[in-house]
């Protein structure tokens, strides 16, 4: 019977400290997850958020270029902030004490954002852009789709040589940022109801050129009936050639030379001279290059070029296309020093 008073109470401090009022949720099978609330931009509507919950162990050490593993549970998780970007250059280049020992490629985390934990609301789920090689999901912030009565959810994926260079092997198999969408994917399917979320009713959302995503998870065999339902894409198209690694080994051939490893001619020694190099220096040597999905990646993600596979794709649903405005402006980016 105590319950409407700290219902009130909890109302009460979200509607006076909007930033700070806690707020929790419990995965089973999972663990705990501790958020915190914000208010929307345009009408000032309170949500909650729970940002860098890690869906997948961090892709390093064994893990590192390897096909994205579950995250292991947790008893209570602390998720008031975002968490960290995945490995790009840009971005590394400004991050004060980068050798402290964290582990820099544990950025396989996703945020979600709700006004009501008890509803059957649709579903959002949007992949951002950046060349497959930049972006992270602070980036996109919550405050105008949170108008709606959705729950918003942005994963992290694994960008540049760590999440689209391959050879096609086992060691290097390709397709591993894919991978983690699909994970994170995979992850809405079996939490998004705790948050008020509806897993019938999934729309994923994405945003720029090579980065088409959601189209390659449209095409993509892998991609499991009923992960999601509809598709809106931004600025970029599946069957449009650029999202297709025209010659995946010689990429991973100019990374190792760029790597300076002396033997780069047999694919092992390629392997063997990138998966072995540091963060680093992966992160320059692989700066100049442009990704995209590997045709033929090790784990079937993209067995033949999405134009091919669309067809034939295990998602039946609405897809719209559109662009976005100005999209063509961050060309301006580079004219300018931030
Ligand atoms: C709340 O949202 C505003 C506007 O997007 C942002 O600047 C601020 O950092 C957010 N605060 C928290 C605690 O998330
Ligand atoms: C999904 O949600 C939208 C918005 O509430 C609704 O219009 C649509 O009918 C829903 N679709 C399904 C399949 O439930």
């Amino acid at each position: 019977m105590g319950s409407p008073i700290i219902i009130s109470l909890s109302l009460c401090l979200a509607l006076i400290l909007p930033s700070f009022a806690k707020v929790s949720v419990q995965l089973p099978g999972l663990g705990k997850v501790i958020g915190n609330t914000n208010t929307t931009l345009r009408t000032g509507k309170t949500f909650m958020q729970f940002r860098g919950i890690p869906y997948a162990q961090a892709p390093s050490g064994r893990n590192q270029f390897k096909a994205p593993v579950k995250r292991q549970p947790w008893s209570t998780f602390q998720a008031t902030e975002y968490g960290r970007v995945c490995p790009q250059l840009k971005e590394f280049n400004r991050l004060p004490n980068l050798m402290t020992g964290e582990d820099r490629e544990d950025c396989l985390s996703l945020n979600v954002f709700t006004k009501n934990l008890n509803a059957k609301q649709p579903v959002i789920f949007y992949v951002h852009g950046g060349s497959l090689k930049d972006g992270f999901a602070s980036q996109y912030p919550p405050g105008y789709l949170l108008e709606q009565d959705i729950v918003l959810v942005v994963p992290q994926y694994r960008l540049g040589v760590f999440g689209f260079a391959g050879t096609k092997s086992y060691k290097m198999p390709g397709n591993l940022g894919f991978m983690d969408i699909m994970l994170a994917l995979e992850w809405v399917q079996q939490h998004i109801s705790a948050f008020g979320g509806d897993k019938s009713n999934v729309t994923v959302f994405d945003e720029s050129s090579r980065g088409d995503l959601g189209g390659a998870l449209l095409a993509s065999p892998k991609t499991p009936a009923s992960s999601f339902h509809r598709l809106i894409t931004q600025s970029g198209s599946a069957v449009d050639t650029v999202l297709v690694n025209e010659d995946p080994i010689g990429q991973v051939q100019r990374v190792c030379r760029a790597l300076r490893c002396t033997q780069c001619e047999r694919i092992e020694d390629m392997e063997t001279c990138v998966v072995n190099a540091d963060l680093w220096n992966i992160l320059r040597a692989g700066d100049s290059e442009n990704y995209g999905l590997i045709v033929g990646d090790f784990y079937g993600t993209i067995p033949q070029t999405p134009a091919q596979l669309i067809g034939t794709s295990n998602i039946d649903g609405p897809t719209r296309t559109s662009f976005t405005k100005h999209d063509g402006s961050v060309v301006e980016a580079y004219l300018y020093k931030f």
